[in-house]
């Protein structure tokens, strides 16, 4: 599969566009400044919340947000568990039934796997692991290439 260019300066805050990867969906999320400091609360409640396991986190993304900038977050939309595809839900307050701690995140429809907004996975879920960064770059400030 060849790279993907991606204009990223079209995202409103709070937001994400999906792009397609060798077949893969992958998204892209403008996170805002609310968004980022509320992951840090979260640690204690993930399976991996420095992204140590290998294979998923390249080691530029090794770090809070999981990012390259903190603001933009990108990843591989395919749950760790069996494959499926996680759906975005971006309200908070415990939206969606989800639990008073949830802040927003993604949701896997197959068997309930939940993940932040940096793709880290809450403990006790059928995904063993964080979603996965891709190799991406930046070209400008508002294009990168994904693969
Ligand atoms: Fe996502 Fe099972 S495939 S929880």
């Amino acid at each position: 599969g060849a790279p993907v260019e991606v204009d990223v300066g079209d995202i409103p805050v709070g937001t994400m566009k999906t792009v397609e990867w060798r077949g893969k969906p992958v998204w892209i999320m403008h996170r805002s400044p609310e968004q980022l400091a509320g992951l840090k609360t979260l640690d204690p409640l993930l399976a991996d919340p420095h992204s140590k396991r290998p294979g998923f986190t390249p080691a530029y993304a090794e770090n809070e947000g999981r990012s390259r900038k903190p603001e933009l977050f990108v990843c591989v939309g395919i749950c760790t568990h069996l494959g499926c595809s996680p759906t975005s839900h971006f309200e908070t307050g415990g939206g969606g039934g989800l639990g008073a701690d949830w802040q927003g995140g993604f949701l896997c429809p197959c068997h309930g796997s939940t993940f932040d907004l940096a793709g880290r996975v809450f403990k006790n879920k059928p995904a063993p692991d964080n979603l996965e960064v891709p190799p991406y770059q930046y070209l400008s400030d508002t294009r990168i290439i994904v693969g």
